[in-house]
């Protein structure tokens, strides 16, 4: 990284990007979880404050990864806390950029002690369905005072035989109605724990760009370019 090199092209703008995976208590030790390392976000957060924006990282489980220099951080466990750290941040923010991998459920009953083993089958886990923070952040932007907050979704997709990669993306970019999706595609060791990362930037005025297969650094570049460029076509 040669952060000289970059653009100032966020300066004056507060940026927040959530990333890690958040984790659901099933008892005091034990949680349902995923395997998103983080990298990603920690990349955005990092590249956003080289370009000279303000930047709050709201970060749930990661890989051990160490706070990107001048980054506000704000440590968090579960959705709920992520929930809610997320929106206390976005009050102010120009841009959100979703990166965490948030757990779509979490377990519906949380037990104080330790579940202990005994002679008969376990008990089935019942879950419950987390809030969508994205579709949330998008709600509620509408009653912010100032305008055009930018919000930025990710989507890590496998394709199933019928609908590929991209027909899943274009729903889910319809179904969130963010501004910009990040479309990795994952599986067969892509991805997830990876340092690389590759897909498509979709927008929601229909435009496709295909992103390289590159760094997660250089991921995040594209990510900014791209912000930026929506900010200057939409103010200006
Ligand atoms: N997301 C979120 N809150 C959730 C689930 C996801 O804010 N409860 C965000 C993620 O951070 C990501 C985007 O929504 O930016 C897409 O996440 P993804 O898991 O791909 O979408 P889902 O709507 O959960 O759909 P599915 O997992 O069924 O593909
Ligand atoms: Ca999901």
């Amino acid at each position: 990284d040669r952060p000289q090199a970059l653009p100032r092209d966020l300066e004056g703008l507060h940026v927040v990007v959530s990333a890690g995976g958040t984790r659901e208590p099933l008892d005091p030790v034990r949680w349902l979880g995923n395997r998103s390392s983080g990298k990603q976000g920690f990349a955005l957060a990092r590249t956003a404050a080289q370009r000279g924006a303000r930047v709050t990282l709201v970060a749930a489980h990661t890989a051990g990864l160490s706070r990107p220099a001048g980054v506000d951080v704000v440590q968090v466990g579960t959705t709920e806390q992520l929930r809610d750290a997320v929106h206390l941040a976005a009050a102010d923010a120009d841009v959100v950029v979703m990166a965490a991998a948030v757990a779509d459920f979490r377990p519906a009953l949380r037990a104080e002690y330790k579940i202990k083993k005994s002679d008969r089958d376990p008990d089935p886990v019942e879950l419950t369905r987390n809030p969508d923070v994205l579709a949330e952040l998008v709600r509620a932007r509408r009653e912010l005072p100032r305008t055009g907050q930018v919000i930025v979704g990710f989507a890590a997709e496998t394709g199933d035989g019928g609908a590929d990669v991209l027909d899943f993306a274009r729903a889910k970019l319809a179904r969130k109605g963010c501004d910009l999706l990040v479309v990795n595609a994952v599986g067969e060791g892509k991805a997830f724990e990876t340092e690389d990362n590759g897909g498509w930037l979709l927008g929601a005025d229909g435009s496709e760009t295909p992103l390289q297969h590159g760094s997660k650094s250089r991921l995040a570049s594209e990510v900014w370019d791209a912000v930026s460029g929506f900010r200057t076509g939409s103010t200006g």
